[in-house]
């Protein structure tokens, strides 16, 4: 019997995870409120002088942080590591958005977007200072110049909290459950596992086996993004934190804030 190498960089465990758990995404994220946490993201981004409607969505999964931009007429550019993900993604979007398979280790430039933004802690899964800062220097080569980039990352509460419990989602007949591996204590920087076992759906009448996927993520300090963000050339405009409630908050305290998000742009001559 062959043994399947493990993966290396975290761009192989992100796509393992996700060719994994494509079709369980939508329904293990059901909970997620994408239209009015993109409705409160776009308040930041005017804040900070958005203008323009083209949209560059690195890990843009199966669509979820995309369609709120679709309807209010953006053009939009998604690329993912996982083809099932984007598959998902392109059967809700249809010909309306250009679809890629992409590493944002090695993102190719698609263009110049007045928006580039990689949503919902897909920069978590790069997992060292090297990783994030390819990642960044690519989002930065495909803004047009008064362009603005906006990520979000899992903080050490997040690390500390969902990383290191045991959550089930049940939904449509399917019963999923994540299991996090992390210490309740774990350190700043430290890279955190989460096995999600997905069980078949009921039209498998129990016949099918559950799969389990690790999820291994990198918790990013604050000053290790920041400096990420000089080395590649960007200039950071604000961060903010967010509760489980998703309501934006200032200044962001990674003990109290589960998310950080941070709006950057290439420095202004
Ligand atoms: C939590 S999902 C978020 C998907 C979507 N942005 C959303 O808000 O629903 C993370 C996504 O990042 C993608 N991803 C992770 N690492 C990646 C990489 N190195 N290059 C491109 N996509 C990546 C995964 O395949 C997955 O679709």
């Amino acid at each position: 019997m062959g043994v399947t190498a493990a993966p290396k960089t975290g761009a192989e465990w992100a796509e393992r995870a996700y060719e994994g758990m494509a079709v369980a995404y939508d329904d293990f994220t059901s909970h997620h409120e994408d239209e009015a946490w993109i409705a409160d993201l776009l308040v930041a981004l005017d804040y900070h002088g958005l203008d323009g409607n083209r949209l560059l969505d690195v890990g843009c999964g199966t669509g979820k942080s995309f369609l709120p931009m679709l309807s209010r007429g953006w053009e939009v550019t998604g690329c993912d590591i996982s083809p099932s993900m984007l598959e998902l993604a392109g059967e809700k979007a249809g010909e309306a958005v250009h679809l890629e398979v992409a590493d944002m280790l090695a993102l190719p430039k698609f263009g110049e977007f007045d928006l580039v933004w990689a949503l919902d802690d897909t920069i978590n899964y790069l997992l060292g200072a090297e990783e994030l800062l390819q990642a960044l220097t690519g989002m930065r080569e495909n803004l047009a110049p008064s362009g603005l980039l906006l990520f979000d990352l899992n903080t050490l509460l997040a690390y500390r909290t969902f990383f290191a419990e045991t959550t089930v989602v049940e939904r449509q007949g399917r019963r999923m459950s994540w299991r996090g591996l992390a210490a309740p204590d774990v350190a700043p920087g430290s890279t955190c596992e989460a096995r999600l076992e997905v069980a078949p759906d009921d039209e498998d009448n129990g016949r099918g086996k559950a799969t389990v996927l690790t999820h291994r993520q990198r918790h990013f300090p604050q000053a290790e993004v920041l400096g990420a963000l000089e080395l590649a050339g960007l200039e950071c405009l604000d961060t903010y934190g967010i509760y489980t409630d998703g309501i934006r908050k200032q200044p962001l305290d990674e003990s109290i804030h589960t998310k950080a998000i941070y709006v950057a742009r290439r420095p202004r001559p």
